[in-house]
């Protein structure tokens, strides 16, 4: 499917396994979060422009390419987004944050929001939506509305596990938003969540369950 990538990795594979585990503890899960974002953040900006810069090195003068000032900004869905700021921020220290607040009704999984504070002047810049998982695709297809609604042109979606149903209900809904995930799971069960999936990303970061 054209704009979405799963990212096949042994280094990946390995710690989503240990956030799958159940043994993990939160410290263990928050940690692993933010080094599987990072992991999957250096793939997703392959194709991030770059602009030309005179460097002098103490030999001589040189032409290089580097990433230009303030280009990303990124947008984590709360609760579970969060956890994945730092992971980002790792390789791309300065880009600013915008947050957008959605939980699911538990009952309909629809995503009800509660919360949206974006940076200025978004909408000139490559942004990316973090949220570990992607089970209806509901939460994600929200945040992309409300993120074209305010002119944002290049978006996308940075995923830890997702499941085929979201993936497909989110490039049906926006075909042009390149969607990353580390992992696709097998399906989702009677209450939307994914299987074998890891739980409640939100309760294990978090630890309120
Ligand atoms: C979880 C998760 C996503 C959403 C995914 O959040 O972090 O935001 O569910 O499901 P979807 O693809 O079916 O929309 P949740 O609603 O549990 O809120 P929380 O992060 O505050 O716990
Ligand atoms: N949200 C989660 O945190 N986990 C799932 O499996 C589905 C939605």
């Amino acid at each position: 499917m054209k704009n979405v990538t799963i990212i096949n990795h042994p280094l990946i594979s390995h710690k989503v396994a240990l956030m799958r585990d159940i043994n993990t503890n939160t410290k263990q899960f928050r940690e692993l979060v933010e080094e599987v974002t990072t992991l999957i953040t250096y793939e997703a900006f392959k194709d991030l422009p770059t602009v030309p810069v005179t460097v002098t090195t103490p030999l001589e003068t040189t032409e290089q390419q580097m990433i230009a000032e303030n280009s990303i900004a990124i947008v984590p869905i709360l609760r579970a987004g969060l956890g994945m700021v730092n992971g980002v921020h790792t390789l791309f220290p300065t880009a600013k944050v915008g947050h957008i607040g959605m939980y699911r009704d538990e009952e309909t999984c629809i995503p009800q929001e509660y919360y949206c504070k974006l940076p200025q002047g978004i909408e000139n810049k490559v942004v990316v939506v973090l949220d570990p998982m992607l089970a209806t695709g509901g939460s994600a297809i929200a945040a992309v509305d409300m993120l074209k609604a305010r002119g944002v042109k290049n978006i996308k979606c940075m995923h830890i596990i997702a499941a085929p149903e979201g993936i497909a209900k989110l490039h049906e809904a926006h075909p042009d938003v390149q969607i990353y995930c580390a992992t696709c799971d097998r399906c989702l069960n009677e209450h939307s969540y994914i299987l074998p999936g890891l739980g409640d990303a939100g309760d294990r970061l978090f630890g309120t369950k």
